[in-house]
């Protein structure tokens, strides 16, 4: 199987639907943002953000390539502020960008995920593929006013590259 047919899967996997508003935080060049664009069509959209501006350029020639029109860039300086409204997102997907690598302070991860669940609509769900950290993250989520609801193990697509067995897990606002 192609690497983003089992990108796409993966995301179906995880309950998102046509119509969604995702925000794909940490999306790179877009392993996962391209297949979420195909799944939430024309009448949803994904908010691709990174502090990589090389990685955003190579997902949005993709993008181009792929014809996809619903896929709105957000460049940032690395901070942990998210530009988008209170209450208008459906699904965030941290994939392999929550951990101590990219955020070693704990109180860094906090500030995130309080950023997150703001901008949460009552109904949303976060997806956690939570590599190098995985009970942490666990534990640090729930502490943030977040219930785990599902978990998901199989073959997931790590940096656009390769396939390595994984964990992710959905959790939504208590
Ligand atoms: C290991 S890559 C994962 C990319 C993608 N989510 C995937 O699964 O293929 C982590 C990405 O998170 C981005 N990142 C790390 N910290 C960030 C921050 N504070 N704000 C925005 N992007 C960040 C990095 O630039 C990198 O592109």
């Amino acid at each position: 199987m192609e690497l983003e047919s089992q990108a796409f899967e993966v995301l179906e996997r995880l309950g998102i639907n046509r119509g969604q508003i995702v925000l794909d935080f940490g999306c790179g060049s877009g392993t996962y943002t391209i297949p979420a664009a195909k799944i939430v069509a024309e009448q949803g959209r994904v908010y691709a953000l990174d502090k990589d501006k090389k990685a955003l350029d190579e997902l949005m020639q993709k993008a181009e390539l792929a014809g996809l029109k619903n896929i709105e860039r957000m460049d940032t300086s690395g901070e942990l502020k998210i530009d988008l409204t209170d209450e208008s997102v459906d699904v965030i997907l941290l994939f392999d960008v929550f951990h101590s690598y990219y955020f070693p302070q704990a109180n860094d991860r906090r500030r995130l995920l309080n950023e997150i669940y703001r901008i949460m609509k009552p109904s949303a769900f976060i997806s956690v593929w939570p590599k190098h950290m995985e009970s942490e993250a666990k534990n640090e989520i729930e502490s943030a006013d977040f219930y785990l609801e599902t978990e998901y193990s199989g073959t997931l697509v790590h940096d656009n590259y390769d396939r390595e067995r994984g964990k992710i897990l959905n959790f939504r606002k208590k």
